[in-house]
């Protein structure tokens, strides 16, 4: 008799039908993976459209409610919040005023969804005349790292108090899930995980974030943020940040740092985040619009390379959108 069974045949006999596709699946996105940003800007009553990310907002506080339990509705279990301010100074101190901004979108979000995982990007770009992530040098070049740290822990108590399901600290200062994880220790919070934006590299790909939200900054983090370059220092970021106290991990942008997110969960266990950003997902946004890609097989591939390279958490535009999608599945 002849052999007919061919060695690629081993594989293809558990691909004949959906059924059992579904059977020997390896990865699977759902809604409770996914985490939505929300953008909440003082001192505007109506939503502002952002050109380039089609469908995305920035909203007014006054909607904050409606939109958190809009999210909650279609099983949207985690928001993250950015606020944009117009309380603008060289160091941020809006977001270490109890009554600023920071504060009150986090209370909104509670108290609208008591049971949604209310996150706050825990940074001062938003916040600063400048607009870097910290305090500048006198020559307005770069940011003063252990300056910046005290800030951000003044920040993250009133955060806390303010009742923050999790903090997520974004400026990549160095040490700061160490001191993040101090002050809220010391201060009846050490309940309260932080999910560091522990591997964050300087990235073209926030262009649409920060010409839309961002727009007063006119330099670069590359003096903070990672080299693309790196794939060692990107682990050596995670580790560190796991070593002082981090819960949760994460890598952004995600589609370009696939090998990265890999590398850093074949080192860890903690579980993983990654952030698909604006600039992802403006890029499928105008392919659709093109008429060159389809948006929702496009989408849903990204998500599941992003879990089949170890992400356990995705932070997207899309997540309303992935909700709809599989409801309707
Ligand atoms: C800054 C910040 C960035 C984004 C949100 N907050 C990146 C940056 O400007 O360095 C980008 C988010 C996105 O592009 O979706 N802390
Ligand atoms: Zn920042």
């Amino acid at each position: 008799m002849t052999n007919t069974v061919t060695p690629e045949f081993r594989f293809r006999r558990l691909r004949r039908t959906s059924a059992l596709r579904d059977l020997v699946r390896e990865n699977q996105v759902t809604a409770n993976d996914l985490i939505l940003p929300l953008f909440i800007e003082e001192d505007i009553t109506e939503p502002v459209a952002i050109s380039s990310m089609p469908g995305v907002f920035r909203y007014p506080e006054s909607q904050l409610a409606d939109v958190v339990q809009r999210a909650w509705s279609k099983g949207i279990k985690a928001v993250l919040l950015f606020g944009v301010s117009t309380h603008k100074d060289a160091c941020g101190s809006d977001t270490w005023n109890k009554g600023g901004l920071m504060a009150r979108i986090i209370r909104t979000a509670k108290q609208a969804q008591p049971e949604m995982i209310v996150i706050s990007d825990n940074c001062f770009c938003e916040y600063t005349d400048h607009g870097h992530c910290g305090v500048v040098n006198e020559q307005g070049t770069d940011v003063e790292n252990d300056l910046t740290l005290e800030n951000l822990q003044k920040q993250v108590l009133v955060a806390a108090q303010a009742g923050v399901d999790m903090i997520a600290p974004s400026g990549m200062m160095d040490g700061m899930i160490l001191a993040i994880r101090q002050v809220l220790d010391v201060n009846g919070f050490s309940h309260i995980p932080v999910m560091s934006y522990s591997t964050k590299f300087a990235s073209a790909f926030y262009g649409p974030f920060r010409d839309a939200v961002d727009s007063t900054f006119k330099g670069t983090r590359d003096s903070y943020q990672m080299d693309a370059a790196n794939g060692r220092e990107a682990l050596a970021e995670s580790m560190q940040d796991e070593m002082e106290g981090a819960d949760i991990l994460m890598v952004k942008p995600g589609t370009a740092y696939l090998d990265v997110i890999a590398n850093i969960k074949a080192n860890t266990d903690r579980p993983m985040a990654v952030y698909h950003v604006s600039g992802e997902y403006a890029m499928i946004k105008a392919g659709a619009a093109a008429g060159v890609i389809d948006e929702q097989a496009i989408v849903m591939e990204t998500m599941t390379a992003f879990k089949r390279a170890g992400c356990d958490l995705i932070i997207t535009y899309y997540a309303e959108a992935i909700a709809d999608w599989l409801d309707n599945a």
